[in-house]
């Protein structure tokens, strides 16, 4: 076993896990924040998606050990310390940007980052940011509504007059809306 030290949404946490533990399953079953979904388990769907030093990573494919000194956002940090909810869940909230909600986490963790590097995304580049995450659910539509909405209301914020998305995802030319039309 070995002990490895996390700083997971802001609060030093300590695990002892097996050398082969993924992040996934340290996050689940050792620190108990189930937010972090798996699907997958390869790499493939983007469901355990956190923030690592504010950078996207899948958890499946990660070990916790090799972990060790990283600050880590999942999904529940994501929210303020209030609770209220940030830019990017407030977007998916507004535009219905889920169904189920089993892909959300990782959708919530990768919108929030694209959206640091770039902050008044196209429809074409909300597409492009959306293109490593997969739902079962959506048809994809109302989450790039979501990330325009999502910059839009980090914009009012930031002091911007109000947006006028009105959740419609606009044009896209990506392969997922090929694949939608299909
Ligand atoms: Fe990690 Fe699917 S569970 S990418
Ligand atoms: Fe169900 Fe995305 S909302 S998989």
């Amino acid at each position: 076993m070995h002990e490895t030290s996390l700083t997971v949404n802001g609060i030093p946490l300590k695990a002892t896990v097996p050398a082969r533990r993924l992040l996934s399953d340290c996050l689940r079953h050792d620190l108990g924040l189930t937010g972090t979904h798996v699907g997958c388990e390869h790499g493939v769907c983007g469901a355990c998606t956190v923030l690592i030093d504010g950078v996207p990573m899948r958890s499946c494919l990660l070990l916790a050990v090799s972990m060790d000194g990283s600050a880590i956002t999942t999904v529940e940090g994501l929210s303020g310390p209030d609770g209220a909810l940030s830019p990017v869940q407030q977007g998916f909230a507004e535009c219905h940007g889920l169904q189920c909600g089993f892909c959300t986490p990782g959708f919530l963790t990768t919108i929030t980052a694209g959206l640091e590097d770039n902050p008044a995304p196209t429809p074409d580049e909300a597409w492009e940011l959306i293109g490593g995450n997969l739902c079962r659910c959506t048809g994809y539509q109302n989450i790039v509504a979501a990330v325009l909405r999502a910059a839009e209301i980090t914009r009012e914020g930031a002091g911007d007059s109000p947006g006028n998305s009105r959740c419609t995802p606009g044009p896209a030319s990506s392969t997922m809306s090929g694949e939608a039309a299909l």
